[in-house]
């Protein structure tokens, strides 16, 4: 028998679950491969003892329409770098990915599948380039890999990013207050942009676009007509004013270097409030309500599609490779490739046309 092995990495995604069973329901037509998962990205193979689970088709059943990834993840570390604790109590990190490949060699894997983000996708790549049997599968709710036309996870988001937006309409237009929406978003606009549109805000800030607060104000302003009118304002987490820097913290947890992005809805607030913005204000962070839960019927299809040709690429040991979506296709895209771009929102983009044309204030 062939081994594969499935690892799911980086934040997890709506859709996760639905690329793991499809991988696992395309390999067992195939009478010579059998497939597991390391539990919490490549940890279960570093652990010691390891944490490697047998995936067959009963193992996946039903999980296709389930949040989150039932072989767990972790955005922090990885073979690349690993954290380790020193005398002093501080911590370090080293380079287990040799370690990391000679316990696959041991384990007898004969190829791997990486489920992740563009970071998960980096330490893909090195691995690849150690000799590694490697294929990616692109994850990220963020759709900011500029390879494939869309990521899963990425819709769901938008949809209760836009339900979010309708609710808040609501309650704005009762009270005549402007209502603040943070959604994700660390470089790349796309669900705020999305959910703007959809949702039908006045004014949509993201990180592509710094944005000028006295234009935010007039945007607002233009809504109140003798103090009554409301507004809803979406706000990717990192967006930030012109000259300035967005709001984050840099989270002291071993191996975790992302910038941890909140609170530039509360600072929207007291900015314009300073500048003698008088409608009353509220702010709503969405968090991390985007990214559990069900995924909606598209990125289930989009997941099922992409764990189908990733477990195909197996067979044809297209290896070093990323699957992409490249409408109507998919295809296999170089992993070098894949993670060199990222995909931002640029002024020129269709959807910030669409959005100016109905109204809404970017910022500027
Ligand atoms: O990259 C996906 C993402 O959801 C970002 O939009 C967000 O900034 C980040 O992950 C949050 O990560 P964490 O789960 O570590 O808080």
């Amino acid at each position: 028998m062939k081994r594969l092995l499935i690892a799911t990495g980086g934040g997890d995604c709506p859709g996760l679950n639905a690329v793991i069973r499809a991988v696992v329901h395309r390999a067992s037509q195939e009478k010579d491969w059998e497939v597991l998962g390391s539990i919490q990205a490549f940890n279960g193979v570093l652990w010691e003892p390891t944490e490697i689970v047998p995936l067959d088709n009963k193992a996946v059943s039903g999980i296709h329409f389930q949040g989150g990834t039932i072989i767990e993840t972790t955005n922090k570390g990885g073979p690349f770098a690993w954290p380790v604790k020193n005398g002093d109590g501080t911590w370090t990190t080293v380079d287990r990915s040799d370690d990391m490949i000679r316990k696959l060699q041991y384990l007898n894997i004969d190829a791997v599948i990486n489920i992740g983000g563009d970071g998960s996708q980096r330490i893909s790549n090195k691995l690849y380039e150690k000799g590694l049997n490697i294929i990616g599968v692109p994850k990220t709710i963020d759709n900011d890999l500029s390879s494939t036309d869309s990521t899963f996870g990425f819709q769901t988001a938008v949809q209760v990013a836009t339900e979010a937006v309708d609710k808040l309409v609501t309650t704005a237009a009762s009270h005549n207050r402007v209502f603040f929406l943070e959604v994700m978003g660390r470089d790349a606009g796309w669900i705020a942009l999305n959910a703007a549109v959809a949702g039908g805000a006045e004014v949509c800030l993201i990180p592509e676009i710094p944005y000028d607060i006295n234009k935010v104000k007039e945007a607002l302003e233009q809504r109140f007509h003798r103090d009554r009118g409301f507004a809803v304002v979406v706000v990717a987490e990192g967006a930030f004013p012109k000259g300035g820097m967005p709001v984050f913290e840099q989270p002291k947890e071993p191996g975790y270097e992302n910038r941890m992005l909140g609170g530039i809805a509360r600072k929207l607030m007291t900015d314009l409030k300073e500048k003698g913005f008088k409608p009353e204000m509220r702010e709503t962070v969405l968090g991390h309500l985007q990214r559990g839960g069900v995924p909606v019927a598209y990125d289930r299809v989009l997941s099922a599609q992409f764990g189908v040709k990733a477990f195909e690429m197996v067979l044809n040991q297209e290896y070093g490779k990323m699957v992409a979506y490249r409408h109507p296709e998919f295809v296999a895209v170089p992993l070098s490739e894949a993670v060199a771009k990222p995909n931002l929102v640029s002024m020129n983009n269709a959807l910030v046309k669409t959005a100016l044309g109905l109204g809404i204030c970017l910022g500027t």
